[in-house]
């Protein structure tokens, strides 16, 4: 529910502000208009149209399905829905490593769509991609630590930063974000500590997803907040609702009321 005295960042530069006020930001992922017009009554401060839809929608194994045009599609339903409210678009697997105008070209599909800003993972080897993109009006969130499409790298989704070499590398690729003039960054699945020493060290918010609670936001996966696969449990989840016991339990109600002969009603049909 909409409380009227909170009001969710609207811009990137309210996402800068949130954190000079000490106040803390909440992201959600969302990739379709009915989720998005739910998420528009909440005072969630930013929705993401994650890549990660190519295996929470799709049922891909990871997010190196995601392309350009599959997002565009995902941004521009959730915009419909959002009522103006922040949304941050991914930029799929490579889409930001073919060239600078294949990257800008990429970032002007998902703009025009109607992200508010682009996220995309790394730095190292785009920089220059990083700051046109800054410079030419595109807010860039940057995305650290665990990165999904560089999975086959790690051979899995594993914990990133353990060591204290891999955690000041974390520290020095989120320092060359914030210079190239990204407005915030994801941490994903690194060490609580590691994720703090980051958070305390920039300006710009860090928004933590398995990073611990000393970020400056945090984000999480809709379908996983609203418990909708029991099978995906990581101990950085929490679920907020029994989503699928509540689908299982409506449509078992309604194959019985059909089965029964109880739905539909007189009152439910047309004379
Ligand atoms: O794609 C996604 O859902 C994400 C979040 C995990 C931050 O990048």
């Amino acid at each position: 529910m909409l409380n009227e005295c909170i009001q969710p960042a609207a811009s990137a530069n309210d996402f800068l502000a949130a954190k000079t006020a000490s106040r803390k930001l909440s992201m959600v992922t969302c990739y379709d208009y009915t989720f998005a017009r739910l998420l528009a009554q909440s005072n969630v401060d930013g929705i993401l149209v994650g890549d990660s839809l190519a295996m929470v929608v799709y049922g891909h194994p990871s997010t190196l399905s995601a392309t350009v045009d599959l997002m565009r599609v995902h941004t521009e339903a959730v915009w419909r829905g959002a009522g103006g409210r922040f949304v941050v678009a991914d930029m799929p697997f490579l889409s930001y490593r073919k060239g600078m105008a294949a990257a800008l070209d990429a970032a002007q599909s998902l703009m025009s769509a109607g992200a508010h800003a682009v996220k995309l993972e790394g730095v190292d080897g785009h920089e220059d991609v990083i700051e046109r993109m800054t410079q030419s009006g595109i807010p860039v969130m940057g995305h650290l630590g665990l990165q999904p499409q560089s999975v086959n790298r790690y051979g899995g989704f594993k914990i990133q930063g353990r060591s204290e070499e891999a955690g000041d590398e974390i520290l020095r690729q989120a320092l060359a974000l914030e210079s190239l003039g990204a407005f915030a960054v994801v941490l994903e699945c690194v060490p609580a500590p590691l994720a703090h020493r980051v958070s305390r060290t920039l300006r710009i918010p860090t928004i933590g997803i398995g990073a611990g609670p000393g970020c400056d936001g945090q984000i999480l996966v809709l379908h996983d907040l609203l418990g909708m696969n029991p099978d995906f449990r990581p101990k950085f989840v929490r679920t907020f609702c029994d989503g699928a016991g509540t689908v299982q339990q409506a449509v078992a109600r309604f194959d019985e009321a059909v089965k029964s002969g109880a739905f539909p009603a007189p009152e439910e049909s047309y004379r």
